[in-house]
């Protein structure tokens, strides 16, 4: 094997998932914990400060209390270099934590015991399933009161229609909680000692034949409750499948406690076993082997402000194949040039950190001089590849944004312009009629705060925002002349930044009716280019 093959082969690459409050900035923390990249998980970062340290680039973020930044960790753990893609938890960044998806090989959905799935872990779900990336489910928070584990499985099952595998198995919970009972190694992991913020657990490891052993620890009904339930697990249910696991059709379940650091370790090593290392990914119809010996990455994310002292943006790339050497020159697709990804940084803990050389699998952040765009392919000169892009969602909320300020024209056409590129809100503007006004749409309204707040802050352009209502959004493909479409007054004919045009509809009804007044009209839900 070749150093370039160790290296990828070692890699894991993957995003953690849940709905706000099922503990995923918990979990995160404790497999840094494991890693070693931070000393002392509890102590070392509140609740509050774990999601600013990485992310403290708003301060609109600080108020909502949320995390609207994903974020990307690095850490080594038993031989594996881990890439942990943060997903925004909000509702309403959906897009981009579509986009962070797409730069991850598998995901960890976490699920809060006593809650079971919840309405983002539902959207979540099916972006994964969209792409049939391997899940692995932690249900977490079995020190408190909790559903069924019986409900829990069948609830992910009927619900997500994918097979479910626990690899272990809770006892008892909430005060009772006495451990986990691993499947694979048939022994009971009962934990003699609570320690939620070291890495120290006190734990014995009781085979399930030592049945004095195990009645002395669990006491007798609860070591009779696991006798029968490993008996139900045996003899019903999925057999553990490894094909499944790796197409998105069977995911390996963990029970545990994030904060208590229960079971917490056991699911990291068996998750890093059981996860792919880096996936090949498409390239005009062709497969780009991960292990290739030409560089080649994606851009799934532009980020700016990440460092309040420099109005900084940085471009997140996920290599697909190859490795990447600080000072060689590569090729920006898209952008027609040959350059040098200036400061190639990684995360490591809370830490941005310069690197030389990263490999396939690996997130990279590069400085962006306002040339990237989500999607483009950056690769080695010698052997050109271009990744399929990534889709952009529809809006579904539309906004007229004007300064306030006559005198601000410029900043006000910057500040959105490059807000746009980094893909959270798309603008529009209305053909032929000398307003100045841009309209703006978004997936979540939420964006529009942001936006607002942002030409504010960042490009000193107070505006005014006008709700518009629209609903539907259809690219015009057809050869007609905008201008001469018969539109009901609740239908508005504008073009995209790059000229092409569309129409904004007030519902579903109005695509057809507008269908059927012109023959000939052809719609689009997505832009050619
Ligand atoms: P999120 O990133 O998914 O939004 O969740 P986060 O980890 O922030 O956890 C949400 C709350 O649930 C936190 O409590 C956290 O301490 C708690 N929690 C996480 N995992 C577990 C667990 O295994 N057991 C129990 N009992 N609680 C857990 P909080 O009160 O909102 O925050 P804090 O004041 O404790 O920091």
């Amino acid at each position: 094997m070749s150093d370039l093959q160790r290296e990828i082969s070692r890699r894991r690459t993957f995003a953690i998932i849940s709905h706000p409050d099922a503990g995923k900035t918990t979990l995160t923390e404790k497999l840094l914990l494991y890693g070693g990249a931070i000393q002392l998980a509890g102590s070392v970062k509140g609740k509050a400060a774990a999601r600013h340290a990485v992310s403290d680039w708003m301060e609109l973020e600080k108020q909502r209390g949320i995390s609207i930044t994903s974020s990307v960790l690095q850490f080594e753990y038993n031989g594996c270099c881990i890439n942990i893609l943060d997903t925004p938890g909000h509702q309403d960044f959906s897009e981009d934590t579509y986009r962070t998806l797409m730069a991850a090989d598998s995901a960890v959905m976490v699920i809060d015991a006593a809650k079971g799935i919840e309405p983002q872990t539902r959207k979540l779900f099916k972006v994964c399933a969209m792409r049939h990336i391997p899940i692995f489910t932690f249900i977490n928070k079995l020190d408190r009161e909790a559903r069924s584990p019986y409900d829990l499985m069948e609830e992910l099952e009927k619900e997500f229609g994918i097979g479910t595998y626990p690899m272990n198995w809770p006892i008892g919970c909430g005060v009772d909680f006495k451990g986990v009972y691993d499947r694979r190694k048939g022994e009971v992991l009962s934990y003699t000692q609570f320690h939620a913020g070291s890495r120290a657990i006190h734990a014995d490891e009781i085979s399930l034949d030592d049945t004095d052993a195990l009645r002395a620890a669990l006491g007798d009904r609860l070591y009779d409750t696991l006798r029968d339930d490993v008996e139900l697990l045996d003899g019903a249910g999925y057999d553990f499948d490894l094909d499944l696991v790796r197409s998105g059709d069977l995911s390996p379940v963990y029970f545990g406690s994030a904060l208590m650091n229960f079971g917490v370790e056991q699911f990291l090593t068996s998750f890093l076993e059981l996860t792919t290392p880096p996936l090949g990914r498409m390239s005009e119809g062709e497969l780009v082997d991960p292990a290739d010996e030409h560089f080649s990455a994606f851009v799934f994310k532009i980020q700016a402000n990440m460092n309040k002292a420099h109005r900084d943006r940085i471009a997140f790339m996920r290599i697909c194949s190859g490795k990447f050497e600080r000072d060689a020159e590569y090729y920006h697709v898209q952008g027609g040039k040959t350059l040098r990804l200036a400061q190639p940084q990684q995360m490591m803990a809370e830490e941005r950190q310069i690197i030389d050389e990263a490999y396939a699998g690996d997130i990279i952040g590069v400085f962006d001089p306002g040339i990237y765009s989500i999607g483009d392919t950056i690769c080695s000169k010698d052997k050109p590849v271009r990744f399929e892009g990534i889709p952009t969602f529809a809006p579904e909320h539309f906004a007229a944004f004007e300064r306030k300020d006559t005198m601000k024209r410029k900043q006000f056409e910057t500040g959105i312009r490059q807000i746009a590129q980094e893909g959270a809100i798309q603008i529009f503007h209305e053909p032929n009629t000398g307003l100045e006004e841009v309209i703006v749409g978004v997936v979540g309204q939420l964006q529009f705060d942001v936006l607002e707040y942002r030409l504010q802050s960042e490009y000193s352009t107070a505006v005014r925002r006008r709700g518009l209502p629209y609903e539907n959004i259809r690219w015009i493909v057809s050869d007609t002349d905008p201008s001469t479409l018969q539109l009901t007054r609740d239908t508005k004919w504008v073009q995209d930044f790059k000229g092409n045009d569309l129409l904004l509809f007030g519902g579903e009804w109005n695509i057809a009716y507008t269908l059927k007044q012109n023959p000939g009209l052809e719609l689009a839900e997505f832009s050619r280019n």
